[in-house]
């Protein structure tokens, strides 16, 4: 079965085509017309989407060496993300499929992933899994019972990580999204100048906080400015010290997790999955690798090219949902908010 994957939940606009064999091909086209906004604006996604998906298509087929009559299925992302991006998506997957006369189905985008780390194989996954998304838009600890059995243990109160990350970028005059800038910064500085909170939810140990974290940076760097001592050497460590003590607050609740799940059930977690665009980020890869050693737990983080927005992700949850079956009505609307935890559960092949 080969599959053909829409993704357009922000402002990647992105195809991919998964079959069988695995991935066959990708194509990603990051929209550039925000950045000097600051920050996506709905209306120009979509826009953009719009225009740029037939132009995906036509060459991700030719690229496959396919003929579009090869495709057997479409899967596009239905939520959660901006609506309208997610309309223009959503009516070129139904469309695609009427036209073909090929079964369709809706993709949670956070379900992609979710499952990205086992695009390559997914026999490798072993039940329970604990799961850690960090992207612009979600920060959420999830247990991993089984294929489409997701339990929420822990979600941000405010911000996502991701979105700390680009408005922190912000306060250090770099562009949008600035997360990956701001790993680069982070490299030259000294993480440990800055004594920045690793803020935490009163009786709720789990869930997430990074506005605080955000509104200190500022404090401080004005505070710096003030005094007239804001130096390039400043910025750097700045960014060091924020870097790591986002890396820290996730991990914090990974180690938590881990460490109740020890003491309360005979079924630890085998593995532990890292992924969304912040899982691109080096420092946290290597205290990973730190937590994988201590607690004895194999990580699964997914390849660079596809941490960040793709629909390579959404091709292969369609091809491992259709596989068992299932398939969308055409009549189903896209969705801005689609909980995870409402995913319903599937069988794979063995
Ligand atoms: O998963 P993603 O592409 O989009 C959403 O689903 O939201 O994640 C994008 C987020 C942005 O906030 C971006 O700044 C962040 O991932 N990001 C990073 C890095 N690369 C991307 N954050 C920290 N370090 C990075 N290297
Ligand atoms: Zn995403």
């Amino acid at each position: 079965m080969l599959v053909l994957g829409i993704e357009t939940s922000c402002d990647e606009s992105a195809v991919a085509i998964y079959g069988d064999e695995g991935l066959l091909s990708q194509k990603i086209f990051t929209q550039n017309s925000h950045t000097k906004y600051g920050g996506v604006v709905p209306e120009l996604a979509s826009r953009d989407h719009l225009s740029k998906l037939p132009i995906l298509i036509e060459d991700i087929i030719k690229q496959s060496n396919i003929k579009m009559a090869d495709i057997d299925a479409i899967a596009y992302t239905a939520g959660p993300g901006l609506l309208g991006s997610l309309v223009v998506g959503t009516m070129f997957g139904k469309t695609i499929s009427s036209i073909l006369k090929v079964p369709s189905l809706a993709v949670n985008h956070m379900e992609g992933h979710l499952l990205s780390p086992f695009i390559e194989d997914y026999k490798k996954a072993q039940f329970p899994i604990l799961a850690l998304l960090v992207s612009g838009g979600h920060t959420l600890l999830l247990e991993v019972n089984g294929w489409g059995e997701y339990a929420v243990l822990g979600e941000s109160m405010d911000d996502a990580v991701g979105e700390a990350f680009d408005k922190t970028a912000k306060l250090l005059d770099l562009g949008y999204p600035g997360g990956h800038e701001l790993s680069k910064l982070a490299q030259k500085g000294n993480p440990f100048r800055f004594d920045l909170p690793r803020p935490v939810v009163k009786k709720q140990p789990l869930n997430f906080s990074f506005s605080g974290l955000k509104t200190h940076v500022l404090y401080e760097i004005m505070r710096l400015k003030k005094e007239g001592i804001w130096y390039e050497q400043s910025r750097f460590d700045m960014a060091a010290s924020f870097e790591l003590a986002c890396v820290e607050s996730l991990l914090k609740r990974c180690y938590d997790a881990i460490e109740k799940k020890e003491k309360t059930s005979n079924n630890i977690y085998k593995s532990l999955i890292v992924s969304g665009g912040v899982s691109a980020n080096m420092t946290l890869r290597r205290h990973l690798d730190i937590l994988s050693d201590k607690k004895n737990i194999d990580i699964f983080i997914p390849e660079l090219s596809i941490c960040t927005d793709n629909a390579a992700m959404i091709a292969f949850v369609g091809w491992l949902r259709m596989s068992a079956g299932e398939r969308t009505d055409n009549q189903v609307a896209p969705r801005a908010r689609w909980d995870i935890g409402t995913s319903t559960k599937f069988a794979v092949k063995p």
